[in-house]
This record gives structure tokens, C-alpha cells and sequence, in this order.
């Protein structure tokens, strides 16, 4: 349990897996946050291939997620998703987050990719509270894995104290899984 899912404090534009998750919106045309960090360091090409998704199937509904390529970082491919925007928990948001983790690792899955980093999906702009959010992602990859497994899942915090959250929660699940 959970031994392919790997905690690291780092920054997500920065990792070599095949593929990272984008915490986007669905405009796909850039932020703040993890967004913007992927689209300055990435570069153009990321939005030109932005748009031509927007332009073919409108915008990205949450929960779903698509794929285009990195551009300039070391990885090949941004897996573009759109988690929930936190308003308290009674807007299906839990259901949401599990449909942004599960729907990219599909996205990972259909491309021949087995190695992803995620960032902590909607815990930043979108005020997604951390624990909850943790459990949900750890949760969810580890049940995706369970069935389908890739080499590697990396969660890419950027506090340490996210990171401790993670950890924690990580100990407490596989201790309760066994
Ligand atoms: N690498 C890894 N994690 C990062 C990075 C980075 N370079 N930059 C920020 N983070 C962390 C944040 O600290 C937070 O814990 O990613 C987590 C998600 O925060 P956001 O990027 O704000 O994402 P989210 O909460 O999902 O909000 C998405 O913000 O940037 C806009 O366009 C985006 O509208 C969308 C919204």
C-alpha cells in the first residue's frame, strides 16, 4: 500500500517525471500559483495547445482533465486539471477533488505515461482545507494504483508543512490499510 506514491517538498516545474499536473482553471489560459509557475517556465507552447483544446471542446469542466505538452521543462506532457473550489463542503466538492486525481492518472494511463507529479490540487487559490484535501488525494491514487501500476506518483509539496500534513496522513492510512 502506497509504496509507488513518493512525498517530496519541491517545486512541480522542476521535476523529471513524464508528466506533471497543472492546477488549472477552466479557461485553461493561465493564473497564479502552480499555473502561472507551469506556463512561465514551460513557455508559449503550453497555451498555444491550451487554446486549440478550448477552441475544439470549450472550456474545462472540474473534475475532467486534458493533456498537452510541456514545452520547455524536463518533463514531456502537462496534465491540465481543474479541482474544486472550496465552499464549505456541500457542493460535491470531495467527489470533485477524487474526479481531478482519478480523471489525470486516466489521462497518465491513455497516454503511456508511468510516472506523474501532482501538486496538492485546489489547497492554494481554491481554499481547499489541506488534511481533507490530503486524504482524498492519497485515497484516491493509492485506489487507482491498486488497479493500474504506474511506476511512480510523486506528490510535489510546497510547504513543509503541507509535506508533514501528507506524511501524516500517508502513516495513518497505510497504517489502517494493512
Ligand atoms: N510547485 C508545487 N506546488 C506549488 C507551486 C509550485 N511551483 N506553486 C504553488 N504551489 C502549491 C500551493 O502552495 C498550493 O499548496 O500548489 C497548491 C495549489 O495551489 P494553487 O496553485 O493556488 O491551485 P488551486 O488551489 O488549485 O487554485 C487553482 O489558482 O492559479 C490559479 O489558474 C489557477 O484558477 C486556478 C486556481
Amino acid at each position: 500500500m502506497y509504496e509507488n506514491i513518493t512525498l517530496i517538498q519541491g517545486d512541480i516545474t522542476a521535476q523529471d517525471t513524464q508528466a506533471i499536473v497543472n492546477a488549472a482553471n477552466s479557461s485553461l489560459m493561465g493564473g497564479g500559483g502552480v499555473d502561472g509557475a507551469i506556463h512561465r517556465v514551460g513557455g508559449p507552447a503550453i497555451l498555444a495547445e491550451c487554446k486549440q483544446i478550448v477552441a475544439r471542446q470549450g472550456r474545462l469542466p472540474t473534475g475532467q482533465a486534458v493533456i498537452t505538452t510541456a514545452g520547455n521543462m524536463k518533463a514531456r506532457y502537462v496534465i491540465h486539471t481543474v479541482g474544486p473550489v472550496w465552499h464549505g463542503g456541500d457542493r460535491d466538492e470531495d467527489e470533485l477533488l477524487r474526479n481531478a486525481y482519478r480523471n489525470s492518472l486516466q489521462v497518465a494511463l491513455d497516454n503511456n505515461i508511468s510516472t506523474v507529479s501532482f501538486p496538492s490540487i485546489s489547497t492554494g487559490a481554491y481554499r481547499f482545507p489541506i488534511e481533507r484535501a490530503a486524504r482524498i488525494a492519497l485515497q484516491t491514487v493509492n485506489e487507482f494504483l491498486q488497479q493500474h501500476p504506474l511506476e511512480e506518483v510523486r506528490f510535489v509539496l510546497f510547504s513543509a508543512s503541507d509535506l508533514e500534513c501528507y506524511r501524516s496522513i500517508v502513516h495513518h492510512l497505510s497504517r489502517r490499510d494493512v
